[in-house]
């Protein structure tokens, strides 16, 4: 009912154009015109022109790593909805944790950001996660409930049905460290509750969840693997094509056994 959705954060890399151009080109040749799952790579907003133009006539989507909710005006250093989709893209991620940590980013900032990304008409991968004070001190689910009623505060079943989520623990991020599938599907399965409670049966059904945090060819199965767990948002695996492939496949396998 849900395909899957593999989506590269390419963060503040790779260095050049000419780099990111190579890496498009690479996933692009890769995935060929294979659509049994939805593939997304996020490169840096000044290569974003660029590497939509790699991708024509190809099946991945194209996502911003961040966005401002005003359309236009005196925001020195903002980037708007309606810009990124002037640029190709289709997706934009919102309130990463190296953001909501690293620059001081509220859940209600992310909110903002996420009515200004389904008003200009991109999906928008939504970030949630604790740390690990939070998970040692038990808080995980106090945390996910501030970050997923903060975040998606006010929307319509049939808006929220439209987001992606992405369960990304912080302790797990560019750390090699990875949630085990028990614990992430245990999350996942907190927020497929918290979506059915609010939004209802129908929409909860619908919402793809990513997992994110330290996700990896040899790890990817395992975690795709469970019940609802739709996806993964890649870091540092998706800065080399054959690895970022290997997870694509690996979600195209899971497909196949009939997860889908
Ligand atoms: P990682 O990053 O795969 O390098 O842990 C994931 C993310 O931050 O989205």
């Amino acid at each position: 009912m849900r395909t899957l959705l593999i989506a590269g954060n390419w963060k503040l890399n790779p260095t050049t154009a000419e780099a990111a151009v190579a890496l498009a080109e690479g996933v692009k040749t890769g995935l060929g015109t294979a659509t049994d799952v939805h593939v997304a790579v996020a490169p840096p907003f000044v290569f974003l022109s660029q590497v939509d133009g790699v991708l024509e006539g190809s099946p991945i989507g194209l996502s911003a790593q961040d966005m401002y909710w005003e359309n236009s005006g005196a925001f020195t250093g903002e980037v708007s909805g309606s810009m990124l989709v002037d640029v190709g893209c289709t997706h934009v991620i919102l309130g990463h944790s190296e953001r909501r940590h690293g620059m001081g980013e509220t859940s209600d900032i992310v909110n903002r950001k996420v009515k200004a990304a389904l008003e200009a008409k991109l999906i928008p991968i939504v970030c949630i996660g604790e740390t690990k004070e939070e998970r040692l001190g038990e808080r995980t689910e106090a945390v996910l409930l501030e970050q997923l009623s903060g975040s998606l505060a006010g929307l319509a079943p049939e808006q929220m049905a439209g987001i992606v989520l992405a369960y990304e623990p912080v302790w797990a991020i560019g750390t090699g460290l990875t949630a085990t599938p028990e614990q992430a599907q245990a999350a996942h399965a907190f927020i497929r509750d918290w979506l059915t409670k609010v939004f209802g049966e129908a929409t909860a059904a619908r919402v793809v969840v990513q997992y994110g945090g330290s996700v990896k060819a040899d790890n990817a199965l395992q975690l795709l693997g469970c019940p609802d767990i739709d996806g993964a948002l890649v870091g540092g695996a998706s800065l080399k094509a054959s690895d970022f492939l290997a997870i694509i496949k690996a979600g195209q396998e899971v497909t196949a056994g009939g997860k889908a």
